[in-house]
């Protein structure tokens, strides 16, 4: 659908409050450019874990669409997220994707620049150009528990509160002292909205995914959650995890805000965390005791959720590639002193969500298909896609103030 004369804000006006989107939000190209300019370019994106970036020089890059974003960690110990952009004549400066330097020279014409981004040497150029403002350009970057956020943004929004408020929720689990196990990146043919949506709700696991219904509980009904978190929560105090959270993705999305929630919820009897058979994968991460047999949603932003068992975390990245195609990309983070082998067998650990992964990118890309029919037409949300709707509201609220 490339209708360059759609009226974005007609469509948000339009679109009936408690339903699916209509249709040109998935397949309208005007859409997707505004999706690029109001999220992707403006929200906090998880870019990595400190664990890739130990030693001064060690970098990676972190790429979304067009833009590339070098991080590395400086001669001090301070990640840098730095514009991969030459100020020469643009070329991209850094080719590989990871690696350690001393400094990056651009493979053009050999402008050089230090880790911190400032200009070390460009040749032959005219001493009366003002070679201190001729570094690559920062790009902003937080480092929160370990996770490194970058924003694309001139003017990101204040991490302050989201930091205030969730260092609380994830200090027992020390997430800066852990390291990744695995990754994995799974290709989507569908929007990105609809993986998010997907994600956003569990109505569709008792059909989807067997696997995860036999741990997990949030296919439940309330009635039958509540008790078991009740329960959970005594064993929560005894392991030193707070699960007084609250939940504060909301439909007014301020704008320039990340969104942030997080909630503790019990698993099943017998499964202390999200393994095949219950029984425990890998060290207990941080300072957390003992198993509270629960896991803990956290989000950073509408594309960074996370999900904390008391052994191990996992950290997904909606990575748009274009307006049809997506990538879902889980991380595994496991404390930084197990072993593989050892401590944790590899295929055990990623077993659950990479199963469950597959499932999904099945279930989107038969959802996509059905949304490009001609005879699509939305339909209502049912009371536990609350947090699909709540995306969607925070989605259009983000659209029209942008
Ligand atoms: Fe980088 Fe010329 S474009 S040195
Ligand atoms: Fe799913």
């Amino acid at each position: 659908m490339n209708n360059q004369s759609l009226d974005i804000a007609t469509l948000v006006k339009t679109q009936k409050k408690g339903f699916a989107l209509t249709q040109p939000f998935y397949l309208s190209d005007a859409v997707f450019e505004k999706d690029v300019d109001s999220f992707f370019y403006q929200d906090w994106q998880m870019a990595g874990h400190v664990s890739e970036i130990p030693q001064a020089g060690d970098y990676f890059l972190f790429e979304m669409m067009k833009e590339s974003v070098i991080i590395v960690r400086g001669k001090d110990g301070t990640v840098h997220a730095l514009a991969n952009v030459c100020r020469h004549r643009g070329s991209r400066v850094c080719i590989e994707p990871r690696g350690n330097t001393k400094r990056f020279t651009c493979p053009y014409h050999a402008w050089a620049f230090n880790l911190d981004g400032s200009l070390f040497n460009a040749r032959m150029l005219d001493e009366d150009h003002d070679r201190s403002k001729l570094g690559l350009k920062r790009v902003a970057v937080e480092v929160f528990h370990g996770l490194i956020y970058v924003s694309f943004s001139d003017a990101p929004a204040s991490f302050d509160k989201l930091r205030a408020d969730l260092d609380p929720v994830l200090a027992p689990f020390a997430l800066e002292r852990t390291k990744i196990a695995y990754r994995e990146s799974y290709p989507v043919r569908a929007n990105w909205k609809l993986l998010v949506e997907n994600y956003n709700e569990c109505y569709h696991c008792t059909a989807a995914h067997p696997e995860f219904a036999r741990s997990h509980v949030t296919h439940m009904a309330a009635e039958r959650v509540e008790p078991l978190n009740a329960e959970m929560q005594a064993r929560s105090k005894l392991a030193g995890v707070p699960t007084d959270y609250f939940d504060c993705i909301g439909s007014a999305r301020p704008k320039g805000s990340p969104d942030y929630a997080c909630n503790r919820y019990s698993l099943f009897d017998g499964y202390l965390t999200g393994s095949e058979d219950g029984a425990p994968l890998a060290p207990l991460l941080g300072k957390v005791k003992a198993y509270d047999s629960g896991a803990s949603d956290v989000y950073v932003g509408i594309l960074n959720p996370m999900l904390i068992y008391c052994d191990h975390a996992l950290i997904y990245r909606f990575i748009p590639v274009d307006k049809d195609t997506s990538i879902q990309e889980i991380i595994w983070l496991v404390h930084e002193d197990a072993s593989e082998g050892t401590d944790y067998d590899l295929d055990r650990l990623k077993w659950l969500w990479d199963v469950t992964t597959i499932a999904d990118k099945r279930i989107i890309e038969k959802n996509q298909e059905g949304v490009n029919s001609r005879f699509y037409e939305p339909g209502p949300f049912v009371s536990m896609e609350a947090y699909t709707q709540r995306f969607i509201e925070a989605y259009l609220t983000t659209l029209t103030n942008a």
